[in-house]
């Protein structure tokens, strides 16, 4: 018996329109549109606060919606109770029933699925196996590591091939080693069995770790959606370049603008950048720490500094340079020569590397 394909195969989840108020003032999700294809894995992320399990929890029946229409397929399940959804929910605690064997946690959903009771044992099983914990099935949910008991969490969910699969937070109680296997091992599984798994984290690295697409959100709205390249390299907005990765934001004036180049003025200095969506007066440009590089020669396209702080951190080395542009973070790859604390140093900026938002 495999896990897939069965009747309901993974599904896809539409969002339109969709708004969820707490009380009458608390906009927790604010007019969001979205969809997650079929057997793709789609990553809500954004800060703590900005509406990601709420969101989750109106997909999962968990929440009601004020306003806007949910779909799975192309059913409008919008006020269709949670117990016939074909949804599971992976939680950030595991939720383990404590007093349950690992083999009993993971067949729990199964009494209740319609499956006949033959097969119960061994579709456990199967689900157990698919995490790779075959070997811990009388155990005790207090016996087990907390990645292994995230395992069991998400064994649990798999068993009841649900169209879609939700995450919230799956890995925040674990640390940094078990979160990156973990991690892997979620996408790995998603990516065999073709699930539609819908994964909320705050975390912006895990995000790009596993995601196909990721939708930023920015209280209760979309800030943007995309791939982890498209929203890395082309974020369209301020906070998700501050949001995905790190960058520099400097105050800085646009003084031109034509078809081809934008000019902008920034720490006394004249940058030509590729043609950008863009309007002429006061804006802000963007430049991540590893796009500028350390020169021995004053360049045309940068700064002149002085080193306020430099951090080894393994492959890379992080400084802070004081500059005409103010404060700048810069990564260097540790292979370069180290350079003291006060150290004059000239930067090198690259203008096509630069993006531009509009105050
Ligand atoms: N049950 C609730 N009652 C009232 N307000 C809530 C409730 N759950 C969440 N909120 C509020 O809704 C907003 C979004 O919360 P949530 O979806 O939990 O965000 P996230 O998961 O991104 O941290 C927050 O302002 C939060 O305080
Ligand atoms: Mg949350």
């Amino acid at each position: 018996m495999s896990l897939r394909p069965k009747k309901s195969a993974a599904a896809t989840v539409t969002f339109r329109d969709v708004t969820k108020l707490y009380g009458k003032d608390t906009v927790a999700v604010d007019n969001i549109s979205l969809t997650v294809e079929a057997g793709t894995l789609v990553t809500l992320l954004g800060p703590s606060g900005c509406g990601k399990t709420t969101t989750l929890r109106m997909i999962a029946g968990l929440e009601g919606v004020n306003k806007g229409n949910i779909f799975i397929d192309d059913e409008d399940i919008t006020n269709m109770p949670a117990s016939e959804r074909d949804v599971s929910m992976v939680f950030q605690s595991y939720a383990l029933f404590p007093h349950k064997t690992v083999i009993e946690n993971v067949a729990y959903g199964l009494h209740y699925s319609g499956l006949i009771k033959s097969a119960i044992p061994v579709k456990a099983k199967e689900g157990l196996s698919l995490v790779g914990l075959e070997h811990l099935a009388e155990r005790y949910p207090s016996e087990l590591s907390g990645g292994q008991q995230q395992r069991v969490a998400v064994a649990r969910a798999l068993v009841l091939e649900p169209q879609v699969l939700l995450f919230d937070e799956p890995l925040s109680n674990l640390d940094a080693k078990l979160r990156r296997s973990v991690r892997e091992e979620i996408r790995e599984l998603q990516q065999k069995l073709g699930l539609t798994v819908v994964y909320v984290t705050h975390d912006q690295e895990e995000a790009l770790a596993v995601s196909d697409k990721i939708i930023v959100m920015n209280k209760g709205k979309i800030a943007q959606i995309g791939s982890p390249h498209e929203l890395y390299e082309k974020p369209t907005d301020l906070f998700v370049a501050n949001f995905i990765g790190e960058s520099n934001i400097l105050d800085c004036m646009i003084t031109s603008v034509t078809d081809k180049t934008v000019e902008v003025s920034v720490g006394g200095k004249i940058f030509n950048i590729p043609a950008q969506h863009i309007k002429k007066g006061p804006a802000k440009l963007a430049i991540r720490p590893e796009h500028i590089s350390f020169h021995n020669a004053q360049k045309k396209d940068g700064f002149s500094g002085s080193i306020l702080s430099a951090t080894y951190v393994g492959a890379k080395t992080e400084y802070q340079v004081e500059t005409k542009a103010g404060k700048l973070f810069v990564m260097v790859a540790s292979t370069e020569r180290l350079r003291d604390v006060n150290t004059k140093i000239n930067l090198g900026l690259s203008p096509d590397k630069m993006l531009l938002f509009n105050d």
